[in-house]
């Protein structure tokens, strides 16, 4: 997997620490070393994780050498992500010889992919842990305690852990992810989440509001709403998709989707900044669009990944829209929200995917000029549909030639689309220092496009208004011209 890592530094820019830390609480007496790999979710849920076990006496630590619990929650997406997994397993490996009492625990998505067989392959591990079964973590722990190994990989329909208040780890106080959905019922036929993960089920959309009107009160300014496809968050009294055609007619005329729950979330805080992600082209509908027209609290930032430009590509990955329906969509999104920025993840060599299909891509990439994109050459991975059924025929050598293709149009698109910021006054939220200096803020506008401007007198956690005075492909460099009215 390649990664522009220009493009990459946009959205990754805050993600980057892996190992998180919050505050003591001085009566703890253990140490929980946490580290988080692949999506937001698995960030997420450590947050959820750390919650759990700080009710258990462990406080959080960011030295390894010092932890008697170490976890790693871990992400299968690619095969080059379980790799960079078990490199860090060896590392524990060698942190345990001289803190031999430490135990170590695998969360997350390799944990339900591998479950018991993790044990055989990594000496290492503990205890196995998948996504929905944290709140077993009590007993599991006990059992480690015990000298035994610990295994539950036990996927659920209804666990979306609403009633855990999640902890927030090594946070800019600032910016907060809310989890709405868990699983994912897509199966996109090269995607190992929907085995991973398990169902779609959503989350109550009181707990959501509840968490979110907690988060405003402690100072937080923006939220994230996190689901493998939130534009398919549906509650109709309960949560599991596959479950709504059983509902009654009074749930169903009661139940709330995607745009309704945006509605309320920008309604409950009418000052909070509110993103989503991520969208499945085939799930957004227009009341979405319009919902985020109407308020202004919502960004206007779409992360729409389409995978491929070609249809023949598109029906084989089981993606269940067609070119000229992404087309569509993406016309109405620029139509009602003409500065709307829009984001893609694509994979370069799909099994079969010819010369013309991938041009088809190009040509997909030219029309819509993305904001950034995530972009991937495909990594087959064990027990997918595409895995089963189709040859992984694309030599390693054309992937990585068309996923360069694709990174330097999206290149050049980033810069073509931070050009068009210069000149304008944009209110940006400051996270924290910039990375490359200290005397910068960084921060972002609506369209999540990082701005860089010196500090003056303005704070972490202030809405300003920018003049963007220059540009690179991936970073905005202003000037502070006095405070937003949002504060
Ligand atoms: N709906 C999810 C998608 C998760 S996977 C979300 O919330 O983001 C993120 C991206 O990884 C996908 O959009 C896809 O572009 C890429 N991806 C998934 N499986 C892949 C595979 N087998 N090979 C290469 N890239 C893959
Ligand atoms: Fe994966 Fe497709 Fe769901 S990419 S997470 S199966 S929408």
């Amino acid at each position: 997997m390649i990664r522009n890592e220009e493009i990459e530094k946009i959205i990754d820019e805050d993600q980057q620490g892996s190992a998180l830390a919050l505050e003591k609480n001085d009566s703890n007496s253990r140490k929980l070393y946490i580290e988080s790999y692949g999506c937001q979710m698995n960030f997420s849920d450590s947050e959820i994780v750390a919650s759990i076990l700080a009710k258990e006496g462990f406080n959080t630590t960011q030295d390894l050498a010092e932890a008697d619990l170490v976890l790693v929650n871990t992400c299968s997406i690619r095969e080059k992500a379980e790799q960079t997994v078990r490199k860090r397993l060896e590392k524990f490996n060698a942190v345990k010889r001289t803190n031999p009492g430490m135990k170590v625990g695998v969360l997350g998505c390799m944990a339900e992919r591998l479950k018991s067989k993790f044990l055989e392959e990594e000496k290492i591990v503990d205890m196995v842990v998948g996504p929905d079964a944290y709140k077993d973590l009590p007993n599991l722990i006990q059992e480690i305690d015990e000298g035994r190994n610990a295994v539950n990989v036990i996927l659920s329909k209804d666990e979306t852990y609403g009633d855990v208040a999640p902890v927030r780890l090594n946070s800019n106080g600032v910016t907060a992810f809310v989890s709405i959905t868990r699983g994912c019922d897509n199966m996109c036929t090269f995607c190992v989440v929907p085995f991973t993960r398990g169902r779609e089920r959503s989350r109550d959309p009181q707990s959501i509001l509840e968490e979110v009107n907690d988060l405003w009160e402690r100072g937080f300014k923006e939220i994230t709403l996190l689901g493998q496809n939130v534009d398919s968050y549906l509650w109709y009294g309960g949560g599991l998709k596959k479950d709504y055609e059983k509902a009654s007619e009074m749930q169903k005329a009661t139940s709330v989707n995607f745009a309704k729950l945006l509605e309320m979330v920008a309604l409950a805080q009418p000052k909070l900044r509110i993103r989503f992600s991520t969208s499945n082209p085939q799930d957004m509908t227009l009341d979405v669009i319009e919902a985020m027209a109407k308020y202004k609290n919502i960004c206007k930032y779409i992360h729409l990944p389409v995978q491929s430009g070609s249809d023949r590509v598109l029906k084989a990955m089981n993606r269940l829209h067609t070119r000229a329906e992404y087309f569509e969509l993406i016309d109405n999104i620029k139509g009602i929200i003409p500065d709307c920025a829009i984001s893609q993840d694509m994979i370069a060599g799909f099994p079969t995917e010819t010369e013309e299909d991938h041009q088809d891509t190009l040509s997909l990439m030219e029309y819509v000029k993305y904001d950034f994109g995530f972009m991937f050459a495909y990594s087959e991975r064990p027990g997918t549909l595409a895995a089963r059924k189709l040859e992984d025929d694309i030599p390693e050598a054309t992937k990585k030639r068309r996923l360069q293709e694709i990174i330097a149009i999206q290149q050049k698109h980033s810069l073509y689309r931070t050009e068009q910021h210069v000149g304008k006054v944009e209110e940006v939220l400051i996270e924290g220092a910039s990375k490359k200096s200290d005397a910068h803020w960084m921060g972002r506008n609506s369209q999540n496009t990082v701005v860089v401007f010196p500090k003056e007198n303005y704070k972490v956690g202030e809405f300003v208004n920018v003049k963007i005075n220059d540009c690179t492909s991936a970073t905005l460099l202003g000037e502070a011209v006095g405070m937003s009215e949002n504060n």
